[in-house]
């Protein structure tokens, strides 16, 4: 299966704007802090009781791509835990680019992390981790195939996609949005015919953002 979509140039302004208004920590999506969900795997994963491991394997040199980082707090949570090489953040928006790079100077992460301004769906490297957050849920439902089929050509043979899932409201117009209503059975039904296997799935024990709906953790692994 092959993407072959890339973002329209009236999306990439709508998100060029919203960045460029100001937008401020605690504004909008940005939860001005990285998502408990992905803090507490990464904080059993630095005591290597994760089992599996974030990114699938204890292997060091790791790497981890953020797509749609936003001002980046996962990227820098990322690249603080110690099998990451580097953690890497794509943006559509320069002024995203821009926040993001000064929360990795504040973080002091800089010498192994950073953000590009590039399009998720024409991205071509290859990752032991993608954490999506607030990605898939961003993206018009028409391009959601194309997000599955780069997802299954980036993340790494044995690699993991965590994801989470959001925001889960059944009584939400799936056709209103962003954020577009997603569901288990809809990321299974993107990410399964194309060789992931989930797994773990649940509910956040401390959801990042309380609404439009509920949040889930699914932590897929491309199969080898
Ligand atoms: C809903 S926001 C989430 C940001 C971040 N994950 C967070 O939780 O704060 C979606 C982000 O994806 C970026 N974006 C949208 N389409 C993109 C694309 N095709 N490639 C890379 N970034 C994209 C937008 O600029 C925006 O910052």
């Amino acid at each position: 299966m092959e993407a072959h979509q890339r973002t329209s140039s009236s999306e990439a302004a709508r998100w060029e704007g919203m960045w460029s208004a100001g937008l401020k920590p605690g504004d909008a999506f940005d939860a001005a802090r990285v998502e408990p969900a992905l803090a507490s795997a990464i904080a059993l994963d630095d005591a290597s009781k994760l089992d599996p491991p974030l990114g699938m394997s204890r292997a060091s040199e790791m790497t981890a791509l953020v797509p749609g980082c936003g001002r980046g707090y996962a990227v820098a949570a990322l690249a603080k835990l110690d099998r990451f090489k580097h953690a890497t953040g794509l943006e559509i928006s320069s002024t995203a680019q821009k926040a993001c790079e000064d929360y990795l100077k504040q973080e002091g992460v800089q010498s192994k992390a950073s953000v590009v301004v590039a399009d998720f769906f024409t991205h071509e490297t290859q990752y032991n981790l993608v954490y999506d957050c607030t990605f898939l849920c961003a993206i018009p439902p028409s391009m959601r195939e194309s997000w599955a089929d780069q997802m299954s050509k980036i993340v790494a043979p044995g690699g993991e996609l965590f994801q989470i899932v959001f925001p889960i409201n059944e009584s939400r117009d799936a056709n209103v949005g962003p954020p577009f209503a997603l569901s288990k059975s809809l990321v299974e039904g993107l990410l399964v015919p194309r060789g992931f296997t989930l797994v773990s799935y649940g509910a956040s024990e401390q959801a990042a953002r309380k609404a439009p709906g509920a949040e889930a953790v699914a932590r897929w692994r491309r199969h080898e």
